[in-house]
């Protein structure tokens, strides 16, 4: 079957899966979503909920239905797996959620050969890696969510801490999506100006102490968010809709995705997050962004990070 235009399809019916088909429903980007979860019950209560919020916004038909209704879809959303507990690191889920992974794709692939798969499942970067092992896909049409959600957590910290719009706010979070990742200061602009520049026209402060201490939250915000609510959602859910309005628009943005570096940085074999140019096709080129030595050595060691947890499970 030809992929329809506009059919999503998002397995897990959790937190971040229902949260994140709300936000798809709202945005008025897709005219179908399908909820697809072992429990079926409570994807289908999902899906009736959802769809009872459709006359508040654009048209989408919105249900519950097992991997086989992936079929069709331009991009099949994987959220299901165990969640993080309070304290817990995101890669000591890893042995759980990559089985769980190797029979989701096993049918989805099967039913949507032609799709993208977006990967959101933690421990994101070990988890797409081994989903473009695991489908064969093209490496560019299998997607980790990454860093896109740390980066808008960084430019939201920028923008309380400057005072300004989060979208004049330009700066990245590299390597991995977890306690390896590392702020790109050296790419941070803010209304186009270096971020020092910016302090220095504004007479603000660019304290290294501060910006360390930015940077640290950044790091730190879903385990400070679990211990007070148990899960991560909202942001998650918005970063998703973000690439697949990328994808579904063709829109070639750049996004902090995960995906698999192959001469890169001189890295090779393994996923993680870099700027990336991100439509229809998927990742379409990897942005060679220069980076300051420090930032480098900050990227090889995410990379080594993420190599060790995805070895466990090769
Ligand atoms: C997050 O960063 C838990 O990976 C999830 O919110």
């Amino acid at each position: 079957m030809a992929n329809e235009a506009g059919k999503v399809a998002v397995v897990g019916a959790g937190r971040v899966g229902s949260t994140f088909a709300y936000s798809l429903a709202a945005s008025g980007l897709v005219r179908e979503i399908v909820i697809a979860d072992m429990d079926l019950a409570r994807a289908e209560g999902e899906a009736m909920d959802i769809a009872q919020s459709v006359p508040f916004h654009r048209p989408v038909r919105i249900s519950a239905g097992g991997l086989a209704d992936a079929a069709g879809a331009v991009v099949t959303v994987i959220t299901a797996g165990a969640a993080q507990r309070p304290g817990e690191p995101r890669t000591a889920l890893v042995q759980r959620n990559v089985e769980a992974m190797r029979s989701i794709l096993d049918q989805v692939v099967s039913a949507n050969p032609d799709g993208l798969l977006l990967i959101a499942t933690n421990p994101v970067d070990a988890l797409t890696y081994a989903a473009i092992k695991m489908s064969r896909l093209p490496p560019g049409r299998v997607i980790g969510s990454g860093t896109v959600l740390d980066s808008a957590r960084l430019r939201a910290e920028l923008a309380a801490h400057y005072g300004v719009d989060a979208r004049n706010v330009h700066a990245y979070v590299l390597g991995e999506h977890g306690d390896s990742e590392f702020v790109a200061w050296s790419t941070a602009t803010v209304g186009n100006m270096r971020l020092e520049d910016y302090c220095v026209a504004t007479r603000t402060s660019c304290e290294p102490a501060q910006m360390e201490q930015i940077g640290e939250r950044v790091r730190r915000a879903a385990y400070e968010i679990i211990q007070r609510k148990g899960a991560t959602n909202f942001a998650i859910a918005a970063a998703l809709t973000r690439i697949i309005e990328a994808i579904l628009r063709d829109e070639q943005s750049v996004l902090t995705v995960s995906t698999l570096v192959q001469g890169e940085y001189g890295l090779q074999d393994v996923c993680l997050s870099l700027p990336a140019i991100v439509g229809r096709n998927g990742v379409q080129q990897v942005l060679p962004v220069p980076l300051a030595d420090g930032e480098l050595a900050a990227l090889r060691r995410s990379a080594e990070a993420i190599r060790g947890v995805t070895q466990r499970v090769a």
